[in-house]
């Protein structure tokens, strides 16, 4: 794992997020495999140190200890250094800034990082000058990818028990309303060519009425394309469908259908919707979706989701954060779904190239116990908040 972040401090931090930067400033410099240590600590720490290597007696808010240079002999060492930083001082100066305490770390690890690359504010104006320069590209590095992942939410099963009576309630299109207010990004409807739960009114009104984003799960046939190139959602997940099955049990085949999806793409584009298709955790799958012109792909995480034991499910989930680098490093923006939920999801919101979930079934499962805007509101935390113990 090339970011390590260890806290000596006693309350409980953003540390998910914090990786999530972490990451993307290693691939903003183009160090995607270099190693950074991030420690976080009280201000008593800080103080010791300070001392200790500095011969300062006082805290400070950020303190790097490069690991570069004629000592550390390149290319065996990838390690670009340390990062401490007191957490009692960032917390002080995000007060003071009227900023939360997310963007200060951020801002301090930043400020660290640079250091790690050689630069030093100290040495006289011109340098501090180019610090700063150095440092504002990197903070719009890190917030034009967003450093948290979006979470969209699937709504269909609120449709199933609706058709399960024939009734008109519970309405998805209310249940949306409400997912938007506990804070989600998006909304997901699956409209299946047997419509066994999500119908065409619902992703008419959906369009209409949602204020977010709007995701349609599809297959690519020619009904199904009509009818999005109608309704233009924000975004089409193109899916395989089998007619028995009780859930999408797998990604496309896109190694096999590949001339079919890049007509079904294609049509979707002209039509100016942009496509994700929805794939296994497979190299080849996902250089062939690359091939279809397709925009993003949703990697299935069913496997990582039901893996019988914790080895397995370890596995799996290196397999899902390999196959999202290689996506990320095509160009695709990567999606993941399937099976996922309050247990499952945190250790892969750490995955900074994820950058969107899509979760249904555990979502709608809870909000029958504890409400929708509950149910939404503690996977918004897990996906986005970041804090970990
Ligand atoms: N992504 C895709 C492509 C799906 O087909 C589904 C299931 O409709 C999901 C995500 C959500 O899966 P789950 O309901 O298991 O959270």
């Amino acid at each position: 794992m090339p970011v390590l972040i260890r806290s000596t401090h006693s309350k409980s931090l953003p540390l998910l997020r914090l990786r999530r930067a972490a990451e993307i400033l290693l691939r903003s410099i183009g160090r995607p495999d270099a190693e950074l240590s991030i420690l976080l600590v009280d201000d008593a720490e800080m103080t010791r140190l300070n001392k200790l290597w500095l011969k300062r007696p006082y805290p400070t808010n950020v303190i790097s200890f490069g690991q570069q240079g004629d000592d550390f002999p390149q290319p065996e060492n990838n390690l670009l250094g340390d990062v401490v930083i007191s957490i009692d001082t960032a917390r002080c100066e995000s007060a003071n800034a009227g900023m939360n305490l997310e963007q200060r770390l951020e801002a301090l690890l930043v400020h660290g990082v640079v250091h790690l690359l050689g630069e030093d504010h100290e040495l006289g104006p011109v340098e501090a000058e180019r610090m700063t320069r150095k440092e504002q590209a990197l903070l719009d590095a890190l917030y034009k990818e967003k450093t948290m992942a979006d979470l969209c939410i699937n709504v269909d099963h609120v449709a199933t028990v609706r058709q399960a009576r024939g009734a008109t309630e519970p309405d998805p299109v209310t249940a949306a309303g409400i997912v938007e207010i506990a804070g989600a990004d998006g909304i997901v409807v699956h409209l299946r060519e047997d419509r066994r739960h999500i119908q065409d009114r619902d992703v008419k009104l959906l369009r209409q009425t949602i204020k977010t984003r709007l995701t349609l799960e599809m297959a690519a046939t020619d009904e199904m394309i009509g009818i999005a190139s109608d309704i233009k959602p924000d975004i089409v997940t193109l899916v395989p469908e089998g007619r028995e099955e009780l859930t999408t049990e797998g990604g496309l085949d896109v190694v096999n259908l590949e001339k079919h999806l890049d007509k079904a793409v294609t049509r979707l584009h002209d039509a100016g919707i942009p496509v994700s298709l929805f794939v296994d955790p497979e190299q080849n799958q996902i250089e062939a979706a690359k091939q279809t012109g397709a925009d993003c792909i949703e990697i299935h995480t069913g496997l990582y989701a039901d893996a019988p034991s914790s080895n397995i499910e370890d596995k799996e989930f290196e397999q899902v954060v390999t196959m999202a680098r290689a996506a990320m490093a095509l160009g695709l923006r990567v999606h993941a779904g399937h099976g996922l939920n309050y247990r499952n999801t945190a250790r892969l919101a750490a995955v900074s190239e994820i950058q969107e979930f899509s979760i249904g079934h555990a979502i709608v499962a809870r909000a029958v116990f504890v409400g929708m805007e509950r149910a939404v509101r503690e996977m918004l935390s897990l996906v986005q908040k970041g804090y970990l113990e």
